[in-house]
């Protein structure tokens, strides 16, 4: 599949706001959320985009007073999954991150992406319990990049 990574811009947001829905269900961001995203000076926030179509997406955020890069969100299309779009939308965000490292919360249960995030460099840092809403527990994890 061939596929192109590109910053993602305002006029994405409904679109956006669709494909988060798809991907993180009942963890979906509203959609005011998703626009202060698009909105806010120094996010890194990249689409993969296929025949026209967003089938991916990935936001990164570098707070002022945090010395670490933390990933908000990345999420694929099911359809275009296991076809390398997760991995190179996190290698393009890691080509424009600033801080020396990055940090990520994942389910626990969430074994695809914590597959992904290991085959990145990143390792399991420590446990955040009752860290999502429904009382799942979330590992941390890191890279040095
Ligand atoms: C996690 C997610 C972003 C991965 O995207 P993807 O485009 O399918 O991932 P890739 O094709 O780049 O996979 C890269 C590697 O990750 C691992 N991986 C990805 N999906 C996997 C799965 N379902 N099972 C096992 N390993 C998996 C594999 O090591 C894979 O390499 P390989 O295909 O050569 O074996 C995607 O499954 C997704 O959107 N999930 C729902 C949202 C989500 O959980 N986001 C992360 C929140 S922390």
């Amino acid at each position: 599949m061939i596929y192109e990574i590109l910053p993602a811009r305002l006029r994405d947001l409904n679109t956006l706001k669709q494909l988060e829905d798809e991907v993180f269900k009942e963890d979906a961001w509203p959609v005011l959320d998703i626009l202060a995203m698009l909105l806010t000076p120094g996010m890194i926030n990249l689409k993969a985009v296929h025949s026209g179509e967003i089938i991916g997406f990935i936001t990164v955020e570098e707070k002022l007073f945090d010395p670490e890069a933390s990933v908000n969100s990345l999420g694929v299309k099911t359809s275009c999954r296991r076809q390398g779009v997760g991995r190179a939308l996190m290698r393009a965000a890691e080509g424009h991150i600033k801080r020396k490292k990055i940090r990520l919360c994942v389910r626990h249960s969430n074994q695809a992406a914590i597959d992904l995030y290991f085959s990145l460099g990143f390792r399991k840092t420590e446990v955040r319990h009752n860290y999502y809403p429904d009382g799942e527990d979330a590992y941390v994890m890191r890279k040095i990049l």
